[in-house]
This record gives C-alpha cells, structure tokens and sequence, in this order.
C-alpha cells in the first residue's frame, strides 16, 4: 500500500456513537477542549456536501472578492479544518487556526452534537450546508476511493449499504442533517442547500453575504459569482486540493473537483438500488421535513 510518512487509511473509531478517523478520536480531548472566538466563523457540513464551495465563498466575501489575496494559501490553511488530526509532525486542524488571530473561519464535518460547547456559548456565526442524500453519497464514493486516510468504501453496493447504517466517518448523513436543522433557528444558523447554490449563485451568496452583514456591490458579487463557479475552482490550484500529496489524494483516481453537478446520482443507483434507498429514506427521514431536491 502507498503511504507517505504515517499516512495510511485510518481505522474508524467511536467518539459518542460517531464513527471518526482513529487520529482525531485520539486527540478528542483537545478538540473538545477548543474554544472559538465570538467573532470566529464556523462552516459545517456532512463530508462532500459542498465545504470547499462556500469556504471560497465566504473567503472572497471577506475579502470584497479579492481574487488575489483569497490565493494567499491553499484552502486548508485559509480557513482550517477544526478536528482534522496528522500524523506528527505534520500540523493538524488546531495547529493552523491557533496559530491565526480571529476572526478566523473554521471548517467542520462534526455532527452538531459534537461541536465544541464554546462556539454556541460565544453565539459564533455557523453556515451549514446539505446536500440530498444521493449526490452526497456518489460524491463521498469517489472521494473515499482518492482519499488514501480514508477508509477503502468498497464495491458500491455495500458502500450504499453502509452509508443507510451511517459507518462511514463521521456518521450518519441523516442524523447529521436532521441535527442542525432543528436547531437552526434558535442557534442562528444558516442553513443552505447546494442545490439552491447550483440553481441560483446569486440569490445564495446574497444570503450568505447578508448573513455575514456585509454590503458588497453588484459587480463585485458578480465576480464572486464567476471566480467560485466550478470551473474556475476546478483550474485554482489555492481551491482544487492539487498542493495536497498524491499519496493523500490520489487525482489519478478521481480528482477532488469532480464534476459538481446536481442529479450524478441517476449515474450511479439502479432503479433497484434507488427504490431500495427511498424507502429506508423515507423512514429514517420521517420526524423531520426537509426540502431537499434531488434534481433542479
Ligand atoms: P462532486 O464529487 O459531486 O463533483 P466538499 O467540498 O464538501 O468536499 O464537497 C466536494 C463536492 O463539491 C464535489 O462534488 C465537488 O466537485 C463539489 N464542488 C466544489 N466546488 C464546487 C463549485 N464551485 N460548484 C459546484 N460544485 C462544487
């Protein structure tokens, strides 16, 4: 098997119920441990739903759409990933934002409940993003194929298999979903869908913009607009992940931005396999009405 250093597929363990990577169940402690700043910015998501979109959106917001300073540095080290955890020496989550001065903006892939308590003690800004069910998952397939700290997902009939039981890292999509939603409203939380985002950028990033109390102009949103398309992201080497090691991510098996498209998934499931995943949808989504969209 590849390895670079001690990178490797990592076994998952269990923090509270949630499958994680091995590294970061070891190092829960600090991550629980870690407290924002009020002015800091959290942007959650279920892996794959589409972080890296709005982290470059939001960075271009801060910036009044800078093209050039929003590629000062990869995206990992712009806006860190909270609870990633390396192999020593390599710098892990925590390492990058402490060593920032807030605000800062902070990825996460944690469930709700596993947040650190500081971020709604200090009332942070919390943008999550969803995407339904199908197209996450395809898009988490190929990932964990590429992903060599990932676990390997297997055939695709048994990873379909395993995301309905929530095995994969960082759990359950359902569970996940369902978790910030519910809270939205009393955390202030904005909730935005990558539908929504592919079908109308603009009326999005205005959202996202007004949640942020910014007031930028329209010919600077339509540059945002432009520079955070998929293709222009695609061919950014500060926002396509090709500065991370090919014994990581491995491109050659499929790249990071892959095809950004709603409805990929018709591609994937058989009508089977479809009907299958839409009943056991239906249940496990029944305590919760949340309008996700499968197809714009
Ligand atoms: P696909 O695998 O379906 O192409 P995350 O950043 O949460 O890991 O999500 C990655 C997914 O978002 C990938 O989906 C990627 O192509 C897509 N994505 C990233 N930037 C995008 C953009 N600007 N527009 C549309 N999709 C984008």
């Amino acid at each position: 098997s590849k390895t670079i250093g001690a990178f490797y597929r990592f076994p998952l363990v269990e923090v509270r119920g949630v499958p994680l990577m091995s590294l970061i169940a070891q190092n829960w402690s600090s991550i629980w441990a870690f407290c924002p700043d009020p002015s800091d910015l959290l942007i959650a998501t279920y892996p794959k739903a589409g972080t890296t979109w709005v982290q470059e959106i939001v960075d271009l917001l801060l910036h009044s759409g800078d093209a050039e300073i929003c590629r000062r540095a990869p995206t990992p080290v712009r806006i860190p990933f909270l609870e990633i955890t390396s192999p020593h020496p390599v710098p892990s989550g925590l390492d990058f934002i402490k060593a920032m001065k807030p605000p800062r903006f902070i990825k996460t892939h944690l469930p709700i409940q596993l947040v650190p308590e500081g971020f709604w003690e200090n009332k942070c800004k919390v943008i999550y993003v969803a995407r339904n069910a199908k197209d996450n998952m395809v898009s988490y397939y190929h990932f964990d194929q590429m992903n060599l700290t990932q676990p390997d997902p297997g055939p695709w009939e048994e990873y379909v298999q395993k995301f309905m039981k929530g095995t994969l890292s960082w759990g359950s999509w359902y569970d996940h979903v369902k978790g910030y939603w519910k809270e939205r409203e009393k955390r202030n939380i904005l909730y935005l869908f990558y539908e929504d985002m592919k079908e109308n950028p603009r009326r999005e990033i205005l959202r996202i913009m007004q949640y942020l109390d910014l007031s930028l102009s329209d010919d600077i949103i339509d540059k945002i607009i432009n520079l955070t398309s998929f293709q222009v992201m695609k061919d950014n080497p500060m926002a396509n992940y090709s500065t991370i090691p090919k014994e990581v991510f491995d491109f050659s098996i499929s790249p990071f931005m892959r095809k950004g498209e709603v409805g990929d998934w018709t591609n994937h499931f058989t009508p089977t396999q479809s009907q299958m995943f839409d009943e056991d949808y239906a249940r496990q989504m029944a305590d919760m009405n949340i309008p996700f969209r499968t197809s714009i």
